[in-house]
């Protein structure tokens, strides 16, 4: 018997992350995008649906009405993708000095860019400080000293590490006291002692990534006890959204935090944003028969390294029927046993260059795929609606070695 085609295939890797309910559906004109696109661009490639973005974009600021919001880069830095963010009034979290710099280029004035990360070195530091000094998020008392000495008077937050264990992968859970990330609580004092000679606009706190509503409540909840204390003007919270959180909840919780203490509220959404407008297109290149079934695709861990990093689960749309079906692992094109996108899979039976979308690939996608075996970073395509802009080329193969004498 026929089985009906999904609208899209949801699976479970070994260890499964914890899963919320949120459609996975692609819009309709997206999706008849995307087989013109499959007809003109040979795979992998990503494709992003901008009135997704944009949509997902009016619902945040909804709930966040009141809030200063600064793109989170790392989700996907795209150029194309932060000069319509900063068109529409956003501003940019930065995690690295690569991403300040980028900013920059985007046409962000240095007043609207967030520094943030664990190491900013003396000569990253100075090499701002030409270019304009952006905003700071200080992660260590070590850096306040350093920030302090090298660029006084910049305007900074302190990261707090509030300790808290919330419900993600550990690889993504920031605000846990084990991480590497933030001022634990007793250390505040010695580093506001520190930062003599910045302007300190307040408190930052990120706990993590794919957080739940519980998660940030309960944040807000440890941010409220440090805050008693201090009157600073803005409450950085951060961003972490998953995509399931009740952000009418969160968003309720957030402005009345920020009300208590007559503060500026900010928060760094990433992968709320660009998440679930994204998709990796790839095609099946044959059926494989070891002790399990494979289809291998010619898209894996260089382009999408999610599922292997820290078990991220990736919805898969077939883009074709067949009357057969069957149970599939999804393999990548490299010679490493982790490269496997998705485990134990029931699609139809593909034809050699039948294509998947694999979805909810818009954040950290892209942003983390890598040249691992001279591979080239896939193409990237942005929807606006009425045709196909190229976001970033594929790279050439000749690419991948100019650098090397
Ligand atoms: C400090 C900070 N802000 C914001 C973000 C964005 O997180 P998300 O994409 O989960 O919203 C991150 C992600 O790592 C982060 O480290």
């Amino acid at each position: 018997m026929r089985e009906p085609i999904p609208s899209a295939v949801r699976y479970w890797v070994a260890t499964p992350m914890s899963m919320t309910s949120f459609s996975t559906s692609l819009r309709p004109e997206f999706k008849e995008a995307l087989h013109e696109a499959l007809e003109r661009y040979p795979t992998p490639f990503y494709a992003y649906d901008l009135i997704r973005i944009q949509e997902q974009l009016s619902r945040l600021r909804e709930h966040f009405n009141e809030a200063r919001i600064f793109y989170a880069a790392k989700a996907n830095p795209r150029l194309g993708l932060l000069r319509r963010f900063r068109d529409g009034g956003l501003d940019l979290e930065a995690a690295s000095f690569g991403e300040v710099w980028r900013a920059y280029h985007a046409g962000f004035h240095p007043r609207q860019v967030l520094w943030n990360g664990p190491v900013k070195t003396p000569e990253q530091l100075q090499r701002a400080k030409t270019l304009g000094m952006p905003m700071i998020s200080l992660d260590s008392i070590a850096q306040a000293q350093r920030v302090a000495e090298l660029a006084p008077g910049s305007q900074v937050l302190l990261r707090v590490n509030p300790d808290l264990p919330v419900h993600t992968h550990p690889h993504l859970a920031t605000g846990q006291g084990e991480s590497q990330f933030g001022i634990l609580p007793q250390d505040l004092e010695e580093a506001l002692a520190a930062s003599q000679g910045l302007e300190v606009l307040g408190l930052h706190l990120h706990l993590g990534s794919l957080l739940e509503t519980e998660d940030f409540l309960q944040g807000y909840a440890l941010l409220d006890e440090l805050l008693k204390d201090l009157h600073l003007p803005v409450i950085d919270l951060g961003g972490g959204f998953g995509l399931g959180v009740d952000l009418a909840a969160v968003g309720e919780a957030a402005h009345a935090l920020s009300r208590r203490y007559a503060a500026e509220l900010w928060i760094e959404p990433g992968r709320l944003l660009v998440a679930q407008a994204g998709v990796l297109l790839t095609r099946c290149w044959g059926i494989k028969r070891t002790r399990r079934t494979y289809l291998l695709l010619d898209a894996g861990m260089s382009a999408l390294i999610r599922p292997m990093l820290y078990g991220a689960v990736h919805p898969v749309l077939p883009l074709y029927t067949s009357s057969t079906w069957e149970t599939y692992d999804l393999a990548g094109p490299s010679c490493e046993r982790g490269d496997v996108i998705a485990r134990d899979l029931r699609l139809p039976q593909p034809k050699e260059g039948d294509a998947l979308a694999i979805l909810e690939a818009g954040a950290y996608g892209s942003a983390m795929s890598s040249n691992y075996l001279d591979q080239p970073r896939p193409l990237e395509l942005l929807w606006n609606g009425a045709s196909w802009e190229v976001l970033r080329f594929s790279q050439g193969l000749e690419a991948l070695w100019e650098q090397e004498p």
